[in-house]
This record gives structure tokens, sequence and C-alpha cells, in this order.
């Protein structure tokens, strides 16, 4: 199997569907290399599902970097994306040295949580020669000042906020958008709206790419499952079959269904 590449990823848009699973370490990288999943995340939601803490929020630079360090360790055949964790793009500065740190360490897309502010966030990472990922609708680091983890783009102020950030960032230089925990309908004004990819999380069906939580994919959140989750694991399945059959319930459009879905 080639490795895969971010040109590779923005060439199938309106052309194929692409996957991706969160990973933390060295094995399950290498279970995503073995599957149909051509993205890995190493996700600061390892905050949650790897440190036990209830948000993001705790998780420092020197976290991801390690952990990005372990996939690259483990991963063969697939796009390695890292988060810059909570307030490293708050200036463009921070945003520069964690991506540094994070591209370093073996990150090929840096991704970042927050909104049309971004914009010289974007720009100074996209001169320095950092591919960027802009996470939109809702980003968990932003958790205490949402009140919780809420649909994001339901009423017309936050929905054409949503349109204007991903207008933004496509301007700005972003290399992909990640839309969470939007409407359907949204999401697909999103996707129509840019040339980028467009990965959904609780955005419906109609996204360019799907990305799940690989602890919710495989069955192993002991905790109670976002609407939008579906466990993928069967008995008897290696990590790599239950990534692909997550892949293949995408490419064939079973998955996300409505019911992983929100409306508006
Ligand atoms: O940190 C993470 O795992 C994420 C996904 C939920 C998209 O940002």
């Amino acid at each position: 199997m080639k490795r895969t590449n971010l040109a590779q990823l923005r060439s199938y848009k309106g052309q194929q569907k692409f996957t991706c699973v969160t990973a933390y370490d060295a094995t399950f990288a290498h279970w995503a290399s073995e599957s149909e999943v051509q993205m890995v995340l190493v996700g600061d939601s390892l905050g949650m599902v790897l440190q036990g803490h209830d948000s993001t929020v705790p998780v420092t630079v020197d976290d991801m970097a390690y952990h990005t360090r372990s996939v690259a360790k483990g991963n063969q055949n697939c796009l390695i994306m890292s988060d810059l964790p909570f307030m490293q793009a708050a200036t463009v500065e921070r945003a520069l040295t964690g991506a540094q740190a994070l591209m370093q360490a073996g990150a090929e897309v840096i991704k970042i949580e927050g909104d049309e502010r971004l914009v010289p966030v974007v720009q100074a990472l996209n001169a320095a020669g950092v591919p960027v990922c802009v996470h939109l609708g809702l980003t968990p680091q932003f958790v205490h000042r949402f009140g919780g983890y809420r649909v994001q783009g339901r009423d017309e102020t936050s929905r054409a906020a949503t349109l204007a950030a991903a207008q933004a960032m496509t301007e700005a230089g972003a290399d992909m958008l990640l839309l969470e925990c939007v409407p359907s309908e949204l999401a697909r004004a999103v996707t129509h709206s840019t040339p980028l990819p467009v990965i959904g999380i609780g955005a419906g069906p109609d996204t360019d790419a799907q990305v799940l939580v690989m602890h919710d994919l495989l069955g192993l959140n002991p905790h109670k499952l976002a609407r939008f989750v579906k466990v993928f694991a069967a008995s008897g399945d290696t990590p790599a079959d239950s990534f692909s059959r997550f892949h293949q319930a995408v490419c064939n459009h079973e998955f996300p269904a409505p019911e992983h879905s929100f409306d508006a």
C-alpha cells in the first residue's frame, strides 16, 4: 500500500470519500496503516480517552509531541494530522512554536480549532510551510465558552458565522476543514462552498470525509456514546478490520445515517 499524502486527499474532492481515525500510539497507528483508512489524527481527545480528563483543555504541546512521535513510529501508510492544543493557536507566535514541535515529531498536517479570527494564524502557518486543517463548528477546546458539548450552527447567526469562517479559511490558505456537530444541511453547504476537503464528525453524510475517535469506533469507550458514533467492531476483528468496516460504510454511503446526524 502506498503512503497517503495531502495532495492525494485534496484531489479526491467530489470524486471519492476518505476516512480518518484517531491514533495515539505506535500500535494503533500500525493497525490504521493495515486498514483502508487514509489518515490518522493524533487528536487532543487523548486528554479524555487516555488521560481521563473531562475536556481537552489540560492537554499540552509536550503531550501532543510525545503521542505524535509514537504514532509516527508505528505508521506506514496514513497521512498524520496532529492537534495544536488549547491556547496554542491564540497568537501567531504560539501557533508557529507549537506547529514546529508537532511537525518535527512527525505530523504532516496541523489541526487548529476556532473561528474566523484564526485568519492571521492560518496565513502565518501557510507561509511557514505548515499544512493546516481548521476545525469549525463544535470546537471542544471552547467547551467552557459554549457551556457544554452542543450542536453548533443551528441559529441563523451561528450558521452564517460558520459559512463565513469556512470561506475566510479557504482564502487564508488552509488545506482542509473539519466540521464537528453541525446540522447536515450546513455541512453540505460548507462542503459545496469550498474546494478544500471537508472532514465531518457529527456533520451528516455529505462531507468529503469522516473521522471517528478510535475508542468509540472500536467499542472501547465505557461512557455514553454521542449520537454521531457508531461501533464498527465485530467479534474476531483485528482493529484493522474494524477500521476498514468504517471506511467501507462511509464509501458506500451507509454511515453516517440520519440517526447519527443533526437537523437544523
Ligand atoms: O481530538 C480529536 O479527536 C478531534 C476529533 C473529535 C475530530 O478533534
